[in-house]
C-alpha cells in the first residue's frame, strides 16, 4: 500500500533509528514531528529540535508536554545551520537521523520560510556527523513563494552526491495538483 508523504517520512526514520540514537528535528514548527521523534528516541535516545521562531518553540514545547511520555528533547531557538554549536559531542557521535519539514510555519507568518543556503549548510553538517546507515529525511514543500528556488537548489545538491557515500531517494506523487510536497531522503552508506 502507498503511504502518505508524512507517514512515509516517519516510516523511514522508524526503520533507521536505533536505541540510544540522537535525532535532529531541523524545523520544529508546531511540533508534530518533534513529538514523533521523542517517542521514537525513547528513554535512552535524545532529540534536538530547532526553529528560528519563538512561536514554533512555544508550540512544540506545549505539544511535547501534552503528548510525549519522555523528557528526552532539547529545543533550541536558532537556525539549524548552527546545530553544531548546540549538540554535545557525546550526543553528536550517536546521530542516527534528522528530519527537515521545509517551508513556512502552518498558521504562522508565511514570509518566514526555510531557505536553501541554511538548509544545505545544515544538511552538509548533518551528513558529516551521521552514523553509517543514518538518514536525513526532507519533506519538500515548493508551492509557496521562495519554495521552488529552495527545492531546485536542494535537488541540484543531492543529485551530485557521491553514490559511494550516500543514497539519495525521491518519493512523491506525480499526478497530484498544486505542487504537492515530496520526500528527499539521504542515507549515509
Ligand atoms: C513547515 S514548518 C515545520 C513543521 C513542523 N515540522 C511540524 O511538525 O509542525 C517549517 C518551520 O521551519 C522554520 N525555519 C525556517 N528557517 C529555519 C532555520 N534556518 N532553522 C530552523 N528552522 C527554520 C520555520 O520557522 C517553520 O516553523
Amino acid at each position: 500500500m502507498t503511504k502518505g508523504i508524512l507517514q512515509f517520512a516517519h516510516q523511514l526514520l522508524k526503520n533507521t533509528i536505533q536505541e540510544g540514537d540522537t535525532i535532529i528535528d531541523a524545523t520544529c514548527g508546531n511540533g508534530h514531528d518533534t513529538v514523533f521523534l521523542s517517542k521514537l528516541a525513547g528513554k535512552s535516545g535524545h532529540v534536538f529540535g530547532f526553529d528560528i521562531q519563538t512561536e514554533a518553540i512555544t508550540h512544540t514545547a506545549k505539544r511535547l508536554q501534552e503528548q510525549s511520555p519522555h523528557k528526552n528533547t532539547t529545543l533550541i531557538q536558532d537556525s539549524h545551520s548552527n546545530f553544531l554549536h548546540h549538540i554535545p559531542v557525546d550526543k553528536l557521535t550517536r546521530l542516527g537521523g534528522a528530519i527537515f519539514n521545509l517551508g513556512y510555519l502552518p498558521g504562522g507568518d508565511k514570509q518566514i520560510i526555510t531557505k536553501s543556503d541554511s538548509t544545505i549548510t545544515a544538511m552538509e553538517g548533518i551528513m558529516t556527523h551521521l552514523k553509517p546507515k543514518g538518514i536525513i529525511v526532507l519533506v519538500i514543500y515548493h508551492g509557496h513563494k521562495g519554495g521552488k528556488e529552495e527545492m531546485q537548489a536542494i535537488m541540484k545538491y543531492a543529485r551530485l552526491l557521491d553514490q559511494k557515500q550516500f543514497a539519495a531517494l525521491y518519493y512523491g506523487f506525480i499526478n497530484q495538483k498544486n505542487n504537492p510536497p515530496f520526500i528527499l531522503a539521504i542515507e549515509k552508506k
